[in-house]
């Protein structure tokens, strides 16, 4: 069963929209992949996402860090989320040794930019989002590759501002 959606998101705030309708979709273990050239807006969809899912604090990029924690609440249970950005991850064992892959247990949610440079250390998403520049906003293709996946995304309710 897939699933796959495609929007116009014309300037920022249609990414900000769009992070805002994916966070009422999270679900406990949810893996999403966020793939896109450098600057398509990657970070600005996941901080939308971490704020409306009830995150006060500074989003920042992970990436230096490879990792940033967040501890969130979803319909009144805790649920860990962890956004990666391994465009800087210079091997596998880095990722092995930081503990990184034990994220990835089905409890947590994981967002991870640049996923293409985790290669088979990561598990298959439940989710892909590819951002492509378009004019002078973006284009965004969501696609579902598991059941998981395509329960959230027919649950997403979202209609771009054109
Ligand atoms: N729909 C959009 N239209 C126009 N600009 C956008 C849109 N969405 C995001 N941007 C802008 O794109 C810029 C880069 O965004 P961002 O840092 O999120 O990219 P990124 O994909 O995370 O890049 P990197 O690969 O370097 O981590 C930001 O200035 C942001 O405001
Ligand atoms: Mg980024």
């Amino acid at each position: 069963m897939t699933h796959h959606l495609k929007f116009s998101l014309h300037e920022e705030a249609g990414t900000l929209a769009l992070g805002v309708s994916l966070a009422r979709v999270l679900v406990p273990g949810l893996a999403i992949y966020l793939r896109g050239e450098l600057g398509a807006g990657k970070t600005t969809l996941a901080r939308a996402l971490l704020h409306a899912a009830g995150h006060q604090g500074h989003v920042k990029s992970p990436t230096y860090t490879l990792c940033e924690p967040y501890a969130l609440t979803l319909n009144g249970q805790p649920v860990e989320l962890f956004h990666f950005d391994l465009y800087r991850m210079k091997s596998a064992e880095e990722f092995v040794d930081a503990g990184f892959r034990d994220h990835f247990n089905g409890a947590n949610i994981c967002i991870v930019e640049w996923p293409e440079n985790g290669g088979t250390l990561l598990p298959q998403p439940d989710i892909t989002l590819v951002l492509t520049a378009s004019g002078t906003g973006r284009q965004i293709e969501l696609s579902a590759l598991t059941d998981k996946g395509t329960q959230c995304l027919k649950r997403l309710d979202f209609a771009p501002n054109l």
